[in-house]
């Protein structure tokens, strides 16, 4: 296929095949061989890049998708001065040792640097969390990023307005000039850090226990079952449900662009597992049984930026039962079955399905309680399903079922 695009601001025409990634694209074809590759599977960070403006992993882009975009690799950033100053201060820290993970670091750190400020050392190790070392230990790389952040000069040009670097310069648009330089450091030293924050709960959300079956996948469709109660009348719940815009409120991620039309709906889910983001857009139908209180959607959508496409099915019926304390209750059962194809096929692995689908069913089933508790509440999750908040908790739920394989012992 014939692509158009820009690299390090130099317009390039090439014939790519379709399924040559972009972190190969630039090293064999373009011989920009400063873009490293480590992990090919979007863990490492090695092979950070710029497209349009943003961060991205070259290794799980196809070349195909940049058609049109704007690419910059570590080698465009030559001139850039914060960059200069970043690459200063990863010398000066000792931020580097054989050097390989350094160009989707420096990458990587620019850009945080651009976007924040005012982080502590945790934060900027969380930020960075998407890049590995294997060498340095990470004190260097991240003393080398405070320093940047916390750096006098910096603060002194952006009272002058000047821009640090080329990009994305004076002529870029109102709303990404707020994320330019110089606006990012315009802003007050001491403006707190927004970046790890959640977004506010009214309602604090109350834990539901969800109990997931047996993976099984077979054509290349995963098939699961989850089940949870809620301590809400089937009724109740079933309003809720059986509104599915109300219902994508709820799950992590999702979001409907309007009431379904002929029973059909649009929209979109956000993924980002780890330093793994997609943005998955697509369209499916909305199948109700009022009488069995059952609701079926099936849908089907692509990731542009990964080529990788999912199609699902989730089948869900309320039974009545009761809490405890005798009051009513709705026993809420899933089935959910979903084939992905592409770069981001490995979500579809059993192990990582199991922990998937139990860590967005807790999310879903707490969201739906919270709304039913109160109607204000603001759904947990509706960033994206966080990669950091489902590391954490799939590392920590191997970890409790590590633990327990070693005591049982
Ligand atoms: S090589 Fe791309 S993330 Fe590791
Ligand atoms: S310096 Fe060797 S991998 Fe980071």
């Amino acid at each position: 296929m014939k692509i158009s695009l820009t690299l390090n601001g130099r317009p390039v025409q090439a014939d790519v095949a379709p399924r040559t990634n972009l972190a190969d694209f630039i090293r064999e074809q373009m011989l920009l061989t400063g873009t490293h590759v480590g992990c090919e599977h979007g863990v490492c960070g090695a092979c950070t890049v710029e497209i349009d403006g943003e961060i991205a992993r070259s290794c799980i882009t196809y070349a195909v998708s940049c058609d049109g975009a704007r690419v910059r690799t570590i080698e465009g950033f030559d001139d850039d001065a914060l960059m200069a100053r970043l690459r200063t201060a990863f010398t000066e820290e000792h931020a580097l040792q054989c050097g390989y993970c350094t160009p989707g670091m420096l990458v990587a750190a620019r850009d945080l640097v651009r976007r924040k400020s005012a982080l502590s050392r945790a934060e900027i190790r969380t930020e960075m969390s998407g890049n590995l070392c294997r060498c340095t230990g990470y004190m260097g790389i991240v003393s080398a990023i405070e320093r940047v952040m916390n750096d006098g000069d910096v603060q002194r040009e952006a009272r002058q307005s000047t821009w640090l670097g080329p990009a994305p310069g004076p002529q870029v648009s109102s709303a990404s000039a707020e994320a330019s330089p110089a606006a990012v450091l315009q802003r007050p030293a001491a403006r707190p850090a927004a970046p790890l924050q959640p977004r506010p709960q009214r309602a604090p959300a109350r834990r539901v226990a969800v109990t997931v079956g047996e993976v099984e996948e077979k054509d290349g469709i995963v098939n699961l079952a989850q089940s949870f109660v809620l301590a809400h009348p089937r009724a109740e719940v079933w309003r809720l449900l059986s509104d599915p815009q109300a219902a994508a409120a709820c799950m992590p991620g999702a979001s409907l662009d309007g009431p379904p039309v002929d029973g059909k709906v649009k929209g979109r889910m956000e993924v980002k597992l780890g330093p793994v983001a997609a943005s998955f857009a697509g369209e499916g139908t909305v199948t109700q049984y009022p009488q069995e209180f059952r609701q079926v959607i099936e849908g089907q959508g692509g990731d542009k930026k990964s080529g990788s496409r999912v199609r699902g099915r989730v089948d869900y019926r309320l039974t009545e039962t009761a809490s405890p304390d005798g009051t009513p209750a709705t026993r809420v059962d899933v089935l959910i079955g979903y084939g992905l194809t592409g770069m981001l096929a490995q979500i579809g692995r059993s192990g990582i399905a199991r922990d998937l689908a139990r860590h967005m069913g807790e999310v879903f089933a707490q969201n739906i309680d919270a709304a039913l508790t109160d109607p204000a509440s603001v759904p947990a999750g509706q960033g994206g399903i966080s990669g950091i908040s489902l590391a954490f908790a799939l590392i920590s739920e191997r970890v409790r079922a590590l633990l327990r394989r070693v005591v049982g012992r």
